[in-house]
């Protein structure tokens, strides 16, 4: 008696309860199923289809992602309009002119104006130690991270530090943005004075192609139909500073260095016929 009141009153709730447990087990089941076939998905991933087991690959494969890096760098450093550096050829253009200041295994090289670091970027990839300066922000905290590891400061190439010293110090397409010669020879000095060994001031505007570079530039915009004056608007206040070799001849005789004048030669750079290379060595 005891047992039938018992069980109506229970019964409906154990068999819910071994309804649930079912129910539950069964879940169970379920889940552990599909998680052997993931496990089963992803151990056998290589065989499973071969069409598919090379993808991993393509994502690791090192210089990738490296040339977008470099592709950006030199298109926000502004080498980003019609005749100007190829970012396929930058890599070849810089070993060039690296060979201009012994840059080897091992040397360290530091960029005044370096911008976002694309002159310096195929060294770090190849281990040199590199550090710059620059005095745009946001272009020196792309260096940063592109760079890890290695010191890029913002500040006004004036104000470059010469306690830290490099084997090579180098600026490449800086000196023209200079707005007097006093202030180029306060940052040559510091350069000098920053490197161990040789110093390369790369792309320098030629005094004697003056003349020359606005002449083109002028035509160019005439084709575009606007006027010489729209031409000198448009650019006012954003001239170039223009260099004498014999700017650089007096420097090298005052520090008593070697000095070598060579061409830019890179026949995809526009600007190269009115560009030079300068190269400073302390003796041994
Ligand atoms: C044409 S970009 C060249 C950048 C880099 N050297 C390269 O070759 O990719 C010129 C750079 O000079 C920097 N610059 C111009 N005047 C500067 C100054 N007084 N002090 C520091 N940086 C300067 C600009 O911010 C810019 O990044």
């Amino acid at each position: 008696m005891k047992s039938n009141v018992f069980s109506r009153k229970y019964g409906k709730l154990s068999r819910s309860v071994v309804g649930f447990r079912n129910c539950h087990i069964f879940i169970l089941a379920r889940k552990k199923s599909r998680r052997k076939s993931h496990l089963y998905a992803r151990e056998n991933y290589d065989t499973i289809n071969p069409m598919m087991s090379n993808w991993k690959e393509v994502w690791d494969k090192k210089d990738r992602v490296q040339k977008y890096i470099l592709e950006c760098m030199v298109k926000s450093d502004g080498f980003d309009s019609l005749g100007t550096f190829q970012v396929q050829n930058w890599s070849d253009y810089c070993e060039t002119l690296y060979s201009k200041v012994g840059v080897r295994e091992g040397v360290s090289v530091f960029e005044a104006g370096c911008g976002s670091g694309a002159f310096l970027y195929p060294l770090f990839l190849k281990g040199n130690t590199v550090g710059g300066l620059d005095y745009c922000e946001q272009l020196v905290n792309m260096a940063g991270s592109f760079m890890p590891g290695f010191h890029f400061l913002c500040a006004d190439a004036e104000e470059l530090d010469t306690d830290k010293k490099f084997d090579v110090v180098v600026s490449h397409s800086l000196f023209h943005y200079f707005q007097d010669y006093d202030k180029a020879r306060t940052v040559l000095e510091k350069m000098i004075f920053k490197s161990n060994k040789v110093i390369g001031v790369f792309d320098v505007c030629d005094e004697e192609m003056k003349a020359e570079y606005h002449k083109e530039r002028i035509e160019n915009f005439v084709k575009e139909g606007f006027t010489e004056a729209q031409y000198w608007e448009k650019y006012q206040n954003l001239d170039h500073l223009f260099y004498s070799r014999s700017f650089f001849e007096s420097v090298a005789n005052e520090f008593g260095l070697h000095l070598e004048f060579s061409p830019q030669t890179d026949p995809n750079y526009g600007n190269s016929r009115l560009r030079y290379n300068v190269t400073f060595r302390k003796s041994a």
